[in-house]
């Protein structure tokens, strides 16, 4: 199996690193426009594999895509990061551009690649990817449900004091301040959360989960990597290894949820052929109005990029 990561940034970095040492691929290729960024940075996660024990190599190129030919996957994470004060949206005149090369470079020499997108604004810019690729839905998804599953996962782990594996959540919506984070569907250890956690605490968490790229881009003065990079590493394994896992994924919806082509975060099934089934659930009246509030913003900002092509 070979993977290519475009982009040797921090998320892309990340990516390939933890592609490397969980062995998901035999082969992972990173691409940059940076000279000599993503062959320093290949070359550096190769050289600790005799310490973290594994086999995957991993491989640097200066935008020369032939070294990505016949990719299995590939995920998109260049772009700019957003900067303090920033909404993700800020981002679509620069990134869009950037992710339309960047697609149909990956293309000409992978047209069978299944491509995840992690630059942002993230709903828009797989919209964009699947303009460009011409690819159907299963094939051109977005990374961003696992991310704020697992922001809003390990805040409740952090309230409640247990271990973040035991805390299964589901989350739906535009990568977003208008996210809708789904305590109905969140339990720890097979509990529905609501009986472990008090409603004022589980609504702090929800704000928090809503606004934790911000949290971090305040930070840090620039956007998270180590979350999202391991985010969209999980994504590929679940693909490369037929795992058939269940996860909020960035997908086009074509009349699920009542909602027809636009990007947004549902629960769905990845396997070898990329998004296996998207997965509708029973809502109660105020979830589908959150998520009709998070359809609207993203179908704008869809509209704002068919206005720009
Ligand atoms: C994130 O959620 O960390 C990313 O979308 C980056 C950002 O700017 O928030």
């Amino acid at each position: 199996m070979k993977v290519t990561v475009v982009g040797a940034g921090n998320v892309g970095a990340t990516c390939a690193d933890v592609l490397a040492y969980r062995e998901v691929a035999n082969e992972v290729v990173l691409v940059d426009i940076k000279e000599g960024l993503a062959e320093g940075k290949a070359l550096d996660i190769w050289e600790k594999s005799p310490i973290n024990l594994y086999d995957t190599r991993t491989i640097g190129s200066t935008n020369d895509y032939s070294k990505t030919a016949g990719s299995d996957v590939v995920v998109i994470t260049s772009g700019l990061p957003r900067k303090p004060g920033m909404t993700r949206d800020d981002l679509i005149e620069t990134n869009a551009g950037i992710v339309k090369i960047v697609t149909e470079n990956v293309i000409k020499h992978s047209p069978d690649a299944i491509i995840i997108i992690v630059s942002n604004p993230l709903d828009v810019m797989t919209y964009q990817a699947h303009l460009i690729s011409g690819k159907s839905r299963n094939k051109v998804m977005g990374m961003a449900g696992i991310l704020d599953t697992a922001r809003y996962r390990s805040f409740l782990a952090e309230a409640l004091n247990v271990s973040p594996k035991d805390i299964q959540a589901v989350l739906m919506g535009g990568h977003g301040d208008t996210m809708v984070p789904l305590p109905r569907y969140t339990t720890v250890g097979g509990i529905p959360v609501t009986e472990l956690i008090d409603s004022e605490t589980l609504e702090a968490i929800i704000q928090r989960t809503k606004t934790g790229g911000g949290e971090l881009v305040k930070l840090m003065g620039t956007s998270a990597w180590y979350a999202p990079g391991s985010a969209a590493a999980q994504m590929v394994e679940a693909i490369v290894k037929d795992q058939r896992r269940v996860f909020p994924v960035c997908v086009k919806l074509e009349g699920e949820y009542g909602i027809d082509n636009c990007y947004l975060g549902v629960p769905v099934i990845l396997g070898k052929n990329g998004i296996e089934k998207v997965i509708e659930l029973d809502l109660n009246e105020k979830e589908k109005a959150d998520l009709e509030i998070s359809r609207g913003h993203v179908a704008e900002v869809m509209e704002v990029l068919d206005k720009m092509s």
